[in-house]
Order: structure tokens, then C-alpha cells, then sequence
């Protein structure tokens, strides 16, 4: 399998020009891996749920609680649902030509490019200014918490720090997906400078044909392996037990139910 393809410049030098395309099966590959390996394990794993009886006693003592707890705000759920749909269109936009799907795909491509980008800078303003910026951060600090949650899945009672808001796995996730997005985003920026668009003159000589390549193949490395967190991502969300997170990332609420019955009492305070 290749990794990198090469071209040669107008004086002759070899310059790295794309990714090679083989890296796309293999994210796809790894995506659908990942997908069957998590999926046999929930089904062989014994996966503990609190069980009806005792929620209905915690929900009977918790009336405090809103029927309806706030989860997403209306803010929170435009951007995913706008950064999602750029999302889509890009990987689309990208990937069908390499497949064989021959369309006029740069235009659309770049402008769910801006899309993209304008989401991620709200997003950045938005987490910073309104929400808790420190609870989807994953780092040092947290290896007790994994030691802790290793253990709990192999059925033990740790008594180790609990998740908060959001689980180790999903900000390890967000962090990954940090990483491949702005990786998308900077090097996308740049190759704009090197098509027809409304808002420059196309200006190909910005940079050297080898630090082009780098680009290119920055920008296609960071975009495959987005096809395989774009695809556990939404593995995760149409999961059935993770179908009541899904739904508020639509309806912005759960149920004072769903808030409690998680084997471990939540962290987060629901605003
Ligand atoms: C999910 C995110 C993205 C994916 C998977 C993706 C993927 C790709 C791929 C595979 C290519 C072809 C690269 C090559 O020929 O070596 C490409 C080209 C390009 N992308 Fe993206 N990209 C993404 C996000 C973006 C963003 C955010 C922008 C702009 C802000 C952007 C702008 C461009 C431009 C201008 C080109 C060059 C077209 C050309 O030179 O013909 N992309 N992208």
C-alpha cells in the first residue's frame, strides 16, 4: 500500500504532490474494524444498567429535578447540526471523484469549507464565553479516571473520580477530532489561495511546489482520517443506548429519568 504520491516539479525535482488514495480504503477499513470489534464487545461484555426498580425509587426522591432537564443549548445544537452537514458535503465532495464520481465537486467543496470554518470559529467563541471550556479537555490529570473506568468495565467497583459531562471516550474523541479539523481547516485555508474563487485572484506561486505538497498531503491525511471518526461518531449516535443523547442534540433536553439513570450519578449540573 502507498502512503504518499510523488510528482515532478517544472526543474525536475521529485515533490510530494498528494496522499495516496490507498490511505482512504484503509481509513474506511479502520472505521468499519473499529465498528464490528465495539460492537462484539457489547454484546459479549455484561454491561451494567441501573435497573428499573431502583430508578424509579432515585426519580421518586429526586422530584427537585425538571421533568425536562436542559442538555444543549439552542446555540450548541444549530452549530452541531451546521458543522455536521458541512461536514457530510466535504467528505462527500472529496472522496466521490477519488471512488470514480465525476462532478464539478471544488466549488461545493470549498464553500462547505467556509461553512465549516465559520462553524469551528463560533464554536471556539461559544465554549470559551458561555460553556464550561475545561469540561471536554482530556490530559494528565485524567489517568485516574481511566484507571478507575478500566476498571468498572471489567464489572469491578473502583472508587476512583467518575465522568463528568462528558466521558473519557468522548473527549479523547473531541481531541483527535480537534486535531483533524483544524488540520482541514489551516490547510484548506491555503489551498483556496491556489483555485478560482470569488473573493481573490488565484495565486498557484504562494508557495513552492514542495511546501504545496506538504499541504496537500497534510490536508488529505487529516481528511481520511476524518472518514473514520466521521464514521464512529455516528456509529455511537445511532446506537440504541445512546439514542437518548442523540435526541437531545436535536431537542436540546432529557428526561429527568435519563439524567438519573446512569449506573454512576452524573457530574454535570444541567444548564
Ligand atoms: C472534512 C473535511 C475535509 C476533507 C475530508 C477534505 C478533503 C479534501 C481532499 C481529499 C482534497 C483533494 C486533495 C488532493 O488533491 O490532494 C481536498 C482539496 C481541497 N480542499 Fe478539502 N477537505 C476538507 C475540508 C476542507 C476545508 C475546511 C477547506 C477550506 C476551508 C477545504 C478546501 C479545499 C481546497 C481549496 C482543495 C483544493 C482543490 C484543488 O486544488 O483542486 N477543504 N480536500
Amino acid at each position: 500500500m502507498d502512503v504518499l504520491t510523488w510528482g515532478r516539479s517544472p526543474w525536475g525535482e521529485w515533490v510530494l504532490t498528494h496522499i495516496s488514495w490507498d490511505l482512504l480504503w484503509a481509513s474506511l477499513f479502520g472505521g468499519v474494524a473499529f465498528l464490528l470489534a465495539h460492537a462484539s464487545y457489547m454484546v459479549l461484555s455484561a454491561h451494567r444498567k441501573r435497573d428499573a426498580a431502583e430508578t424509579d425509587r432515585l426519580e421518586e426522591a429526586r422530584q427537585d429535578l425538571p421533568a425536562r432537564i436542559p442538555r444543549h443549548s439552542l446555540a450548541a445544537r444549530v452549530f452541531h447540526w451546521v458543522m455536521a452537514a458541512a461536514m457530510f458535503v466535504l467528505l462527500l465532495t472529496a472522496f466521490l471523484p477519488i471512488v470514480g464520481v465525476r462532478f464539478a465537486w471544488v466549488t461545493w467543496h470549498w464553500i462547505a469549507g467556509l461553512v465549516l470554518t465559520s462553524s469551528i470559529v463560533f464554536h471556539i467563541v461559544h465554549a470559551t464565553v458561555w460553556l464550561d471550556f475545561w469540561s471536554i479537555w482530556v490530559g494528565p490529570k485524567d489517568i485516574p479516571e481511566f484507571k478507575a473506568e478500566v476498571l468498572r468495565e471489567l464489572g469491578r467497583d473502583a472508587s476512583g473520580p467518575k465522568p463528568g459531562k462528558y466521558p473519557l471516550g468522548n473527549r479523547l474523541y473531541h481531541l483527535v477530532i480537534v486535531v483533524a479539523g483544524l488540520g482541514v481547516v489551516t490547510t484548506g485555508l491555503f489551498m483556496m489561495v491556489r483555485i478560482r474563487t470569488p473573493f481573490f485572484t488565484r495565486n498557484p506561486y504562494l508557495l513552492g511546489d514542495a511546501t504545496w505538497g506538504v499541504t496537500y498531503v497534510a490536508h488529505g491525511m487529516a481528511g481520511v482520517a476524518l472518514v473514520g471518526l466521521v464514521m464512529a461518531h455516528v456509529y455511537f449516535a445511532v446506537r440504541p443506548e445512546k439514542w437518548w443523547i442523540t435526541k437531545s442534540m436535536l431537542l436540546g433536553w432529557i428526561t429527568r429519568r435519563q439524567y438519573l439513570e446512569p449506573p454512576d450519578p452524573q457530574r454535570w449540573i444541567a444548564r
